[in-house]
């Protein structure tokens, strides 16, 4: 059984939980319930979520998130859209600040009288009963123009299996198949996903969908907000897939009005593989953002930043991915959120950084005329702030004028004293 909140019902309802979302408009703070903030969606990530939907040419009918939580993403998708949207949500007072929140968004954007607010509900139920949710809306008179789904996962799973996952795939794809509007390119689904599946539970999740919808088109999409993590893997399929597009990189940008950075590839693109070479001075290293490795989508980034052929890739695990080239990158301000790092090798050091070689990095850093050098390479955390404070201080005390950071080679114990490309050029 489904039960609609109605909009009076959320007008007068209180919950205690409240916060402003700190990427939302200021004063448009968000209620949730039983912890449900952390499970939300930021309202940035949600709302160019949104906005890429602008791309698809869906359906008529009711956007539907059937597990909708806080209903952050699916008010996103509401509002940019303005259509009319179906939240279900199994636990009543979750349901609840959904609701309230539609209300909170709708009188922030001055947008009460518009169909995406008053012609939305919110039910309380069980989002895999696909039957019993149309009939409270009304029967089937309109279908589903899209589907959305954030499925509830245990806080700390290590093994991300799907049948973790509640409401589970399979069971909500059966349950809604029959009512979706009719579209050329098949039912429009959107899966939020764990940012930690493997490329088998990918594959995985791609059965379920080809067991229910054969072959229906599908863009796998890598959300990061920096610090080199991914933050959603999203997959979105049919009458939402993006255009050609097999993969996509967005980089959610850290200020919040600027659009993000978005790199896509209409192909399947083959695994990176490192090559081993010696260390050259001269050459340049680039220290690139680890979840643009993540996506596999590195290598169509390069062939925009890069005119090189024969780059190599020295690291592609782990935190500090690491890339070789001879000529330096051709960088706009949006890239630079990709690169932590890009110089010219000028010295080659025979030795690891320890407690005894930080003086002789500072000499190498010294004739080198450098002001500061960043250490750009894996070190005992207990260790690192000392050898970076004595980097730090040794150096302000000097005249050096060029920026520059420290790799490891990694063949062994080189080091790697580069200078910052916009320096050494
Ligand atoms: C990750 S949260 C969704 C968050 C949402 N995307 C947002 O932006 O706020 C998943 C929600 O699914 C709900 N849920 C789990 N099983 C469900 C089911 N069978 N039917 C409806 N909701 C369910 C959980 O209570 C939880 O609130």
């Amino acid at each position: 059984m489904h039960r609609i909140i109605s909009q009076d019902e959320a007008g007068g309802a209180t919950l205690t939980e409240r916060s402003q979302d700190p990427t939302a408009p200021k004063g448009m703070e968000f209620h949730h319930a039983k912890q449900g903030r952390p499970l939300s969606t930021p309202w940035q990530v949600a709302t160019i979520r949104s906005f890429m939907l602008t791309e698809t040419n869906l359906a008529d009918g009711w956007l539907l998130d059937c597990a909708c939580g806080s209903g952050i993403q699916l008010i996103a998708h509401a509002s940019v859209l303005n259509r009319r949207a179906v939240g279900i949500e199994l636990d009543e007072e979750r349901a609840m600040a959904s609701a309230m929140n539609f209300l909170t968004v709708a009188q922030h954007q001055d947008a009460e009288g518009l169909p995406w607010y008053g012609e939305s509900r919110i039910l309380v139920g069980d989002g895999t009963d696909a039957a019993g949710a149309m009939e409270a809306l009304g029967g089937h008179k309109e279908g589903i123009a899209l589907l959305h789904l954030d499925p509830a996962r245990p806080r700390n799973s290590r093994t991300h299996d799907l049948s973790e996952m509640q409401p589970p795939l399979d069971e909500v794809f059966r349950s809604w198949a029959p009512y979706f509007s009719e579209h050329p390119k098949g039912p429009a689904l959107l899966l939020d996903l764990s940012p930690r599946l493997t490329e088998k539970q990918r594959m995985e999740v791609e059965a379920l969908v080809d067991a229910v919808w054969p072959q229906i088109e599908r863009t796998w999409v890598w959300t990061s907000r920096g610090r080199g993590r991914v933050d959603r893997l999203a997959l979105w399929l049919g009458a939402a897939a993006l255009g050609p597009d097999k993969r996509r990189f967005v980089r959610v940008p850290p200020q919040l009005g600027d659009g993000a950075l978005i790199i896509s590839s209409t192909r399947h693109t083959p695994p990176l593989e490192c090559l081993f070479h010696p260390p050259h001075r001269g050459e340049f290293v680039s220290i690139l953002d680890a979840a643009l490795i993540e996506s596999g989508l590195a290598v169509s980034w390069l062939s925009e930043v890069s005119a090189e052929i024969m780059t190599r890739w020295a690291v592609i695990e782990g935190r500090r991915p690491q890339l070789h080239h001879k000529a330096p990158l051709r960088l706009d301000k949006a890239d630079n959120l990709l690169v932590q790092a890009t110089g010219k090798v000028v010295e080659l050091l025979p030795f690891d950084l320890d407690d005894a070689t930080v003086d002789r990095v500072v000499e190498a850093a010294l004739e080198n005329n450098m002001a500061s050098v960043k250490i750009r390479m894996d070190t005992p955390p207990e260790k690192q702030p000392r050898w970076q404070g004595s980097l730090d201080r040794q150096l302000a005390r000097r005249h050096g004028t060029k920026e520059g950071f420290l790799v490891r080679h990694p063949g062994g114990d080189v080091l790697l004293l580069c200078v910052c490309h916009s320096e050494s050029s």
